[in-house]
């Protein structure tokens, strides 16, 4: 994978607004020469993620979680690096550059495209292939309407092993990339198939809308497997994506919950009876990744599932998953459904104000859970009450602090009678240290200052020449970093604070330089004198690093320094130590 410029970077970061990026995801409020907001990324009710448009990088001075716009939108979208470069660049309107060959930037373009054009293919096919016939009469035996099957784009895989590829490869496909975006797999003689082959096409949209997957239901009652879903592929992993997510969020009205159930046709039949709020599971259990996703859209969820053994247990699965994203505020239920019967034959039957009904009379997850517990421990007998007490332990540890973990926890007194539940206290809620406490943080040596000082005002480095003795110095990490900066400066005098650090993205000196870029000044900006200061310790540290200044290394092993009064012996013990600034 090719490597991005860093020029473009440099432009790229130059050109967008982190404080706009963020602010259409996050609101912001301004203040003082920043702006804040609640953290995105933990929870808390006083705000102290802060944005700064000068420096165009955030920080959270509750959980630390800091970055420029890259950063933000690879945590807040959870995009890889290179996904998030190309959005940045697609909302500043540059080009990626493509650095031709085999280096190419991301294949996730390439293979993004080669689905969408299978994505065409198979609704294509639905309209216009000899056999369509079979799939139509399938999908209206099972009630869809067109319209809904044009919601959701679904489409037809004929038969046959090549009908895909043959059409992809016309257009420039090539056999490498049909494998990488799962569309087509190697036989034992090494001929390239389709994989999904006369199967109704249930393509699974990102939470963008691009398709990047699908699901393939099979037309007859004895073809195994019944569904066939992609592979995981550069661009779908199964356990992070929920179908019919970007279909219930592109609904005009407000989405009132979410209702999460286990299939594809479930989802689809529910949008038609009225119900276009469903995501389903991709046939696997419920994971903490789909549930943060979820509640980053509502905060009230209810499971849907089998009333059955299996669908009990998946339940409870969810359930666990679930506690640790329940903030007070957040809202989940249970709806278990009566054997042998789906969403989807339920809300046939019944239309769609009885389903509701359902939902609204959900088990709440705190029923659901003392239900579950009482049934497996005998609340007559005070070994069974310590069994409850036991039991329910660990799963109350893993709630967030708040009122509703308070409330659990009443209710387990209760429901044990107990007069103390000896729960693990939550996490301790990070303080939020104010501004003057929040330089503390920062192990304070000259060296780190003077990088503080650069971070803050990087017109400081414009002070320095090039015949400086300590661009000369080679020995100290530090210094070789801090001069790094100048040279940098110098060269780019425009740069911001956030794209410097982009050239330390995942580097030790990445790390230390993010914690400094927080750096801000004990006293009112007006009157702090930041040239004076800097100049000061680069003095300071010329001296240091002046071979002819250093007190000889025999002094100090010799136990001649008890010859020095104290003060001086301080002195030398400090010498070539981190000081005090
Ligand atoms: P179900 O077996 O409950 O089927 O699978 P369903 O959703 O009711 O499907 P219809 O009504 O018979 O068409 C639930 C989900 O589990 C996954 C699919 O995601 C499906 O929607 N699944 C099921 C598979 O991935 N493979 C299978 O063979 C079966
Ligand atoms: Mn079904």
């Amino acid at each position: 994978m090719g490597r991005i410029p860093q020029e473009f970077l440099d432009q790229l970061l130059g050109r967008v607004d982190l404080v706009e990026i963020v602010n259409s995801r996050v609101p912001l409020r301004r203040a003082g020469h920043e702006f804040m907001a609640c953290c995105p990324f933990h929870t808390e009710k006083t705000p102290s993620f802060s944005v700064s448009p000068r420096k165009q990088f955030y920080h959270c001075f509750g959980c630390g979680a800091h970055g420029n716009a890259i950063g933000f939108l690879m945590t807040y979208e959870r995009l890889e690096f290179l996904d998030a470069v190309e959005e940045l660049a697609r909302q500043a309107g540059l080009e990626l550059p493509q650095t031709g060959g085999n280096d190419r930037v991301s294949i996730k373009p390439l293979l993004l495209d080669l689905v969408a054009q299978a994505d065409r293919f198979f609704r294509r096919q639905l309209r216009e292939h000899p056999s369509r016939q079979r799939a139509v009469d399938y999908l209206r035996q099972r009630g869809l309407t067109g319209q809904i099957a044009g919601v959701f784009g679904i489409g037809y895989a004929p038969a046959g092993w090549e009908n895909l590829s043959r059409a992809l490869r016309e257009v420039g496909a090539t056999a490498e990339n049909l494998l990488n975006a799962g569309l087509s797999s190697r036989d034992e003689q090494g001929r390239l198939r389709d994989r999904f082959r006369d199967r109704i096409i249930f393509p699974i949209r990102d939470r963008r809308g691009r398709v990047i997957a699908f699901g393939g239901r099979a037309l007859d009652g004895e073809t195994t497997p019944k569904y066939l879903n992609s592979p995981e592929t550069p661009l779908f992993h199964k356990g992070s994506e929920l179908y019919g997510l970007h279909e219930a969020r592109m609904q005009s009205q407000p989405l009132p919950r979410l209702l999460v159930v286990e299939g594809y046709m479930d989802v689809v039949a529910l949008a038609q009876h009225g119900l276009p709020y469903t995501v389903a599971t991709l046939g696997t259990a419920t994971t903490a990744d789909q549930i943060e996703r979820l509640f980053r859209v509502v905060s009230d969820l209810v499971f849907c599932f089998d009333g059955d053994r299996a669908g009990r247990a998946a339940a409870w699965r969810a359930l666990e998953v679930t506690l640790p994203f329940l903030h007070d505020g957040r809202q989940v239920g249970f709806l278990f459904l009566p054997d042998g019967e789906d969403p989807d034959t339920l809300v046939r039957r019944e239309g769609q104000a009885t389903f509701e009904r359902r939902l609204e009379q959900a088990t709440a997850l705190a029923d659901y859970l003392f239900s579950e517990l009482r049934g497996q421990t005998d609340p007559e007998t005070l070994a069974g009450r310590a069994r409850l007490a036991e039991r329910a332990r660990p799963l109350l540890e893993k709630l967030p602090d708040g009122h509703f973990r308070d409330l659990m926890e009443a209710r387990l007194q209760k429901e044990a009678h107990l007069a103390t539940t000896r729960l693990r206290p939550p996490p301790a809620a990070t303080a939020v240290p104010n501004r003057a406490d929040r330089n503390l943080r920062l192990t304070r040596t000259p060296l780190r200052k003077a990088v503080a000082l650069l971070l803050y005002r990087p017109e400081l480095a414009q002070g320095m020449t090039a015949d400086d003795p300590l661009l000369r110095v080679n020995s100290d990490p530090g210094i070789k970093l801090l001069t790094e900066l100048i040279e940098t400066l110098l060269k780019h005098p425009h740069l911001k604070v956030a794209t410097l650090l982009e050239r330390y993205r995942d580097t030790r000196e990445g790390a230390i330089l993010e914690r400094l870029a927080v750096w801000e000044p004990e006293v009112p900006e007006e009157s702090y004198q930041f040239a004076a200061e800097f100049t000061d310790i680069l003095a300071y540290l010329r001296r240091r690093n002046d071979p002819g200044e250093q007190v000889p290394e025999i002094l100090l092993r010799r136990g001649v320094p008890s010859a020095l009064n104290a003060e001086e012996r301080e002195a030398v013990r400090n010498l070539g130590k981190p000081q005090k600034v």
